[in-house]
């Protein structure tokens, strides 16, 4: 087979990537969208750029975070189109999609980052989580991954274009974690939509993997350093890291995302159906 060759400073030159849950400042998405524009790439910027009806104290990008993300790319110079859509609403994705793909062109990289977990949305111990919003968080995490997959591999298969795939689980999606267990059985499905994903879609050149981030310092766990507090100021938090994290510190949104570029660029063109643990070696197996 022959390498495809890029100039090493642009590896996404000429591609259009799709990266949902891009907007909230100081996310995974947002780290995400931005590296793959300065590697070249055209960005579908997707999030639901609004609080959620079911759960409105969950923290959500706004419609100005996703406009400023946007005009943030423009400044790069890279091509950018915004989409608001639900991950877990199979005709807002069509029409995201559908809208992108007509401003940018055939969307073949996507990142699945949309996600998470938190007060009112699944969070707590299993014997009390309301049913409502154990489904919420599998239909965000699992059906939405699954959605925007369909919604792109479709296009990419008819127009007999390879792709990659990137989807976010967590270590959560590996091992249990108290109180996280909605979140925990979501993640972990993340890892085998994944595998069957890629096993349907390898051969017609698609590529799906994904990454198990460990403890991300993002608004989704810490923000106003709430994390920080949960784990008992400073000290505990310094405590938590040394006990937990053989790196010896939180991880960044930007780590991540990096790993995120990684599979979604033709240097891991061996790699498909794997689940990369990016968590400071938190987390394993
Ligand atoms: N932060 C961590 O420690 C950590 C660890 C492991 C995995 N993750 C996963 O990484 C991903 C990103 O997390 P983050 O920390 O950047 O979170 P974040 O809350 O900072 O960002 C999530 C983004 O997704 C958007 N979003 C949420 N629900 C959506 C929906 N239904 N449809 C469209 N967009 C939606 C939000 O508006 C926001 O822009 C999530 O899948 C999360 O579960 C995070």
């Amino acid at each position: 087979m022959s390498i495809p060759q890029h100039d090493g400073e642009h590896p996404f030159a000429g591609k259009v990537a799709l990266v949902t849950g891009a907007a909230r400042p100081r996310s995974i998405g947002r780290a995400t969208a931005l590296r793959l524009a300065r590697g070249g790439a055209a960005i579908a910027c997707l999030d639901i750029g609004r609080p959620y009806r079911d759960a409105p104290a969950h923290g959500t990008a706004t419609g100005d975070d996703l406009a400023d993300l946007a005009k943030e790319i423009t400044a790069l110079g890279g091509s950018v189109a915004t989409a608001v859509a639900d991950v877990a609403d199979e005709d807002e994705v069509e029409r995201a999609v559908e809208q992108v793909s007509e401003e940018l062109g055939p969307v073949t990289l996507v990142a699945n980052v949309a996600g998470g977990s938190g007060p009112g949305f699944g969070l707590g111990p299993l014997v009390n989580v309301p049913a409502a919003e154990f489904r919420r968080v599998l239909d965000v995490n699992v059906v939405g991954t699954w959605l925007v997959s369909k919604a792109c591999a479709n296009r990419m298969i008819a127009a007999g274009e390879p792709g990659r795939i990137c989807n976010v689980s967590s270590q959560a999606g590996k091992r249990a974690f108290p109180f996280l267990g909605a979140y925990c059985a979501a993640k972990a499905a993340v890892i085998l939509l994944t595998q069957a994903l890629a096993t349907e879609l390898g051969p017609s050149g698609i590529a799906v993997n994904a990454v198990s981030p460990g403890t991300v310092d993002t608004d989704l766990i810490n923000k106003d350093s709430v994390f920080e507090s949960l784990m008992g100021g400073p000290d505990g938090l310094a405590a938590y890291i040394q006990r937990e994290i053989p790196l010896g510190r939180l991880q960044s949104a930007e780590e991540i995302a990096t790993a995120i570029c990684w599979l979604l660029s033709d240097d891991a063109r061996g790699v498909t159906g794997e689940a990369l643990n990016v968590s400071a070696g938190q987390t394993m197996v």
